[in-house]
């Protein structure tokens, strides 16, 4: 309301699908706290994080898929995959260190997966948080398999093996943490 009453124009200017510009690049300051360097380019605001992970997950995977995902995991990640016709295959995850990367590892080379949900930081339900080598172990492997024919194309010159999805209103993630959900493809 606040902006309305400074700018009226804002009720019949065209909107923008990805979001404000001006706000995306709030969010790509802010994303530099976490060690993220992304151009405002590269950020698309949504309706929350499902929007994102469904977001996410077209940009990746097609129907018929296998996504790993922590076991246990948010429902609602669960109904997502069910409604793009994607089939979930659960990675072991712990209270305290959360996804199990070995068996991330061990599921790779076994199964065709086309991409990784991952949440490392206060993961719904455990409340886990990865350790930092563990992260650096998963964004490491979710690179060398995004190496092949799967990425993401975000632009016409970059392409994408790590997508995060954050909420405005989850508590920020602090330098050294990889933001709340990530996928690879
Ligand atoms: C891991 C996870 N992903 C997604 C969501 C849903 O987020 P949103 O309400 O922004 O769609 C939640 C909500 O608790 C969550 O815990």
């Amino acid at each position: 309301m606040r902006a309305l009453r400074n700018d009226l124009l804002l009720l019949v200017n065209p909107v923008f699908s990805q979001g404000a510009p001006r706000l995306r690049a709030a969010i790509a300051r802010r994303a530099l706290d976490a060690g993220m360097r992304l151009s405002p380019e590269e950020i698309i605001v949504t309706h929350g994080c499902t929007e994102a992970l469904n977001v996410a997950l077209r940009a990746v995977a097609q129907p018929g898929d296998t996504i790993a995902v922590e076991s246990p995991s948010y429902y609602g990640l669960l109904q997502v995959l069910e409604s793009l016709g994607l089939r979930a295959l659960e990675i072991p995850a712990s209270p305290k260190t959360g996804l199990s990367v070995d068996a991330l590892l061990f599921a790779l080379q076994i199964h065709a997966i086309k991409a990784v949900v991952a949440v490392p930081d206060y993961q719904n339900p455990l409340s886990s948080v990865m350790p930092d080598a563990d992260k650096a172990r998963l964004v490491t492997l979710c690179e060398q398999q995004g190496a092949g024919s799967h990425r993401a194309r975000c632009s016409r010159t970059r392409t994408a093996s790590i997508i995060s999805c954050a909420s405005a209103a989850a508590r920020r993630s602090r330098p050294g943490r990889t933001p709340p959900c990530g996928g690879s493809g």
